[in-house]
């Protein structure tokens, strides 16, 4: 399928690249890339044989310089709304996605931008990298869940500040925040990101779901009932195939040859 304002390629198999591409508006999201960015996803859920999705920004100033101000400007608090909830669901279905997500964050992540991102299991940036919530200066508060994610990765105090202030966040603070998990010279950041996919993709496809709805899931339950959770994905993971052929691998020391059944 192609696409007006996004690019999904698969650069290796099992490997794909959503690259967010709007230039004339710093590749801000409107509501039809929205949707594209759900029909791309549905991409990716379909295919059996996913094992990563990387997400980055068309260019070499933007991952996503946040949602649309000119599309935005004129609504009524009814069509904000539906906007608010239509980001609100592909940034849970980027959640959702049953393999890793990794958001590849190559210039400004700001507003629904930095959302994106947050919505990702994790994020690589660029040395170029800046991130923000910057609604406040436009009189709104975050639409697309920055209140809340951005408050469970780096905590409520910080959170608040950056939310508040409408302060940008450059790459190095981002490290030292834990907002991102590296910092990559902006020119191998892809390169960095793909090495990365890579490495999951060697590893039981099978084991990495069930590895990432646990921590997810995990999370909204309390300690005692997360760990239940753990025990009973773990058990399950003993009847597939992956489990037999990886510790058999482990045990003839050779490299294991996952089917992902
Ligand atoms: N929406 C629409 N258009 C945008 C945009 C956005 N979020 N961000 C940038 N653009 C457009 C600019 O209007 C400009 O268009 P023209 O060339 O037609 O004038 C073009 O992209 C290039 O931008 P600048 O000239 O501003 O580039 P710059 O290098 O001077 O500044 C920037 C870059 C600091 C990212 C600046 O563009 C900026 O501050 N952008 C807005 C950031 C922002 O406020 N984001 C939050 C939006 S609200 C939100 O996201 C709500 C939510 O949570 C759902």
């Amino acid at each position: 399928m192609s696409y007006e304002n996004l690019l999904l390629d698969q650069p290796e198999p099992g490997l794909y690249l959503l690259t967010l591409d709007r230039p004339r508006a710093l590749n801000a999201l409107n509501a039809a890339t929205l949707t594209e960015i759900s029909a791309a996803l549905d991409e990716v859920r379909a295919d059996a044989g996913a094992r990563v999705l990387l997400v980055t920004g068309a260019g070499d100033k933007a991952f996503v310089a946040g949602a649309d101000i000119a599309e935005m400007q004129a609504y009524t608090p009814m069509q904000a709304r539906a906007f608010s909830a239509h980001g609100m669901a592909v940034m849970h279905a980027i959640e959702a996605l049953p393999i890793p997500v990794i958001a590849l964050v190559n210039g400004y992540a700001l507003g629904g931008g930095c959302e994106l991102a947050l919505s990702c299991d994790w994020i690589l940036a660029s040395e170029t990298a800046v991130f923000g919530q910057p609604e406040v200066k436009l009189g709104i508060p975050p639409g697309f869940g920055g209140t809340q994610r951005l408050t469970r990765l780096v905590g409520r105090a910080m959170a608040l500040e950056l939310l508040t202030t409408a302060r940008q966040v450059k790459a190095a603070e981002a490290l030292a925040l834990r907002l991102v998990n590296h910092v990559y010279p902006a020119a191998e950041l892809r390169a960095r990101g793909l090495e990365m996919a890579r490495a999951i993709a060697a590893n039981g496809p099978i084991a990495v779901r069930i590895a990432k709805q646990c921590a997810h899931r995990g999370l909204d339950l309390d300690l005692a009932n997360a760990c239940v959770l753990e025990t009973q994905s773990f058990a399950l993971s003993f009847a597939t195939a992956d489990q037999k052929e990886g510790m058999s691998a482990f045990l003839e020391k050779r490299p294991p040859k996952f089917s992902g059944d």
